[in-house]
């Protein structure tokens, strides 16, 4: 089945034109099919970055048919066939992890875990763009009642096959959720798929008063210090797998994809203004790096 577009000439932030920021794009890491075109907004005040045409809600399945999401881990060799090397090297994770455990990064690492929730919160969680539902069995083993929301069918199928979880197919907005009836919301790294401030409305929507809103993605760093070497990793990693795999002269022209994609992102007190211009309060951020892993947890008020 081809993959069904959409034209999306203008930008979807501001209505301002759009420039060709890169065309003839291919995925050449997880190869989903079709050649895109990434348009920049010429609006100095936007910048925003989207594909036109975008890809039509009923392809995005197929966009991802080799992707992470859809593979889980059932084919993986049993452990007693694994190399002694391997294992040796597992067990040094498991001590390693105990350690860092110990020590405040270890604890950070904990908390973002969770994505910042409280130990002992419990109730109805959604989470929005839930992927093949890891996150979702974390969160349920935690004591929350679960709930996640996909546009991928097959994603959401190997979440409720394999991970028994209750996942809804359907953009957010389309799924018609009760308002006033989550303790909390969840979205990692989703938000760039989705329509964002639509999809943050409807997140406020849905949350009971008082109700916990936790976000994580990589955004643009806050810093030009940690942005500037960090934009040039990206750049040299790309390129250097590139190189390594003997990509084609056409797609080592896309290395500077990933890191514009970045670069075009919120950075984390852009995306604070953004929940309270929706209505959040009470909203906490924590930043690696100030954002190359980014945390918003935020409120919905009680009045
Ligand atoms: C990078 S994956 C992250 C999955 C999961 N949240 C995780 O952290 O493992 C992005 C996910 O967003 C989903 N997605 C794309 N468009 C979406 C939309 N409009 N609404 C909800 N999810 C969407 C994709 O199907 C994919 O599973
Ligand atoms: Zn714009």
């Amino acid at each position: 089945m081809s993959i069904q577009t959409i034209a999306q000439p203008c930008c979807p932030l501001c209505g301002g034109e759009g420039r060709v920021l890169h065309d003839h794009l291919r995925d050449r890491l997880y190869a989903a099919p079709g050649e895109w075109t990434l348009k920049r907004c010429t609006n100095p005040t936007c910048g925003l970055a989207w594909l036109d045409p975008a890809p039509a809600e009923i392809s995005i399945g197929q966009l991802y048919e080799s992707y992470f999401t859809h593979e889980g881990d059932a084919d993986a060799p049993a452990w007693e066939s694994r190399s002694p090397l391997f294992r040796a090297w597992v067990a040094l994770g498991g001590i390693y992890r105990a350690v860092i455990r110990t020590m405040p990064i270890g604890q950070w690492r904990e908390r973002a875990e969770r994505m910042f929730l409280p130990a002992d919160a419990q109730g109805k969680l959604l989470d929005v763009g839930c992927g093949d539902g890891a996150w979702l069995v974390r969160a349920k083993a935690a004591g929350w009642q679960v709930m996640g929301q996909e546009t991928d069918a097959k994603a959401a199928d190997y979440a409720r096959r394999v991970r028994g979880v209750d996942v809804r197919v359907g953009k957010l907005h389309d799924l018609r959720l009760e308002a006033d009836s989550f303790d909390a919301v969840t979205l990692q790294f989703a938000s760039r798929h989705l329509e964002i401030i639509r999809a943050f409305k409807e997140i406020h929507r849905v949350l009971k008063p008082g109700g916990i809103f936790c976000h994580d993605d990589m955004l643009r760093p806050a810093s030009r210090i940690v942005e500037v070497p960090y934009l040039a990793y990206l750049r040299f990693s790309v390129w250097f797998t590139a190189k390594l795999f003997g990509s084609s002269a056409e797609s080592k022209m896309c290395v500077g994809y990933f890191a514009d994609a970045i670069r075009h992102f919120y950075k984390p007190r852009e995306l604070d203004e953004l929940l309270t211009a929706l209505g959040f309060a009470g909203i906490e951020n924590r930043d690696f790096l100030t954002g190359v892993m980014s945390y918003h947890i935020a409120r919905k008020p009680t009045v």
